[in-house]
């Protein structure tokens, strides 16, 4: 079923009609989980983000979408320079921690919940993260509630490992998706498995 959703103000009248319906459409998207991280003058911060993506490969560019109500804003502006550390599924417990949601025992924002390198421009950087992107500020662009920060890619680094993906308000992990089937077409196939199947 298809719900059309109509901009309708809230009891208290505060907040823009949509919000409420904008923030639940969104859960309905399955997402990466990153880390980003910065240290330098401005301090050393990190924030769970999964709001970024890739917006250049020559020259290597990538944005990120951060709360204006986040300290890592004033960090990453000083330091000019921040880390994107793509999570695996063993960080489920490092994207709490940087999400303000530690796990028993722990503190919120506190580093000794993973093992860390120093990247190149001494942000911190997740030694077993699947991919990390270390980066210079390259523009700021507030927008509403957030900022975003498109970063130069300066250096990349990769480990094996599984993603962890945010779906339906929990961690997950990527599951094979078998190609649809039509009893009208039996060997219709996705065109990157045609030559698997001719093998
Ligand atoms: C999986 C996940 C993804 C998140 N992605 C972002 C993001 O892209 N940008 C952002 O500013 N905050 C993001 N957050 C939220 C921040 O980490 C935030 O600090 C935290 O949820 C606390 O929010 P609160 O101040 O509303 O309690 C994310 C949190 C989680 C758990």
């Amino acid at each position: 079923m298809t719900a059309i959703v109509q901009p309708s103000r809230g009891a208290g009248g505060l907040g823009h009609p949509l919000t409420g319906a904008f923030v639940a459409a969104m859960g309905a998207m399955a997402t990466g989980v990153t880390v980003v991280a910065t240290d330098g003058a401005g301090g050393r911060f990190a924030q769970t983000v999964s709001a970024m993506c890739s917006v250049s490969a020559d020259p290597p560019m990538i944005l990120i979408c951060l709360h204006g109500r986040s300290p890592a804003n004033e960090a990453i502006v000083t330091n000019g320079v921040f880390c994107v550390n793509v999570l695996a599924t063993q960080h489920d417990h490092v994207a709490d921690t940087f999400a303000g949601r530690p796990w028993q025992g722990k503190e919120p924002w506190d580093f000794t919940c993973g093992d860390w390198d120093v990247a190149g421009s001494g942000s911190p950087r997740i030694q077993d993260a699947i991919a990390s992107f270390d980066c210079t500020v390259h523009d700021v662009v507030e927008a509403g509630t957030h900022k975003i920060y498109i970063g130069e890619v300066n250096k990349i680094a990769s480990t094996d490992g599984t993603p962890l993906l945010y779906a339906e308000q929990r961690y997950q992990r990527p599951e094979t998706h078998e190609p649809s089937v039509f009893e009208e077409f039996p060997d219709a196939r996705p065109s990157y498995l045609r030559k698997e199947k001719a093998e």
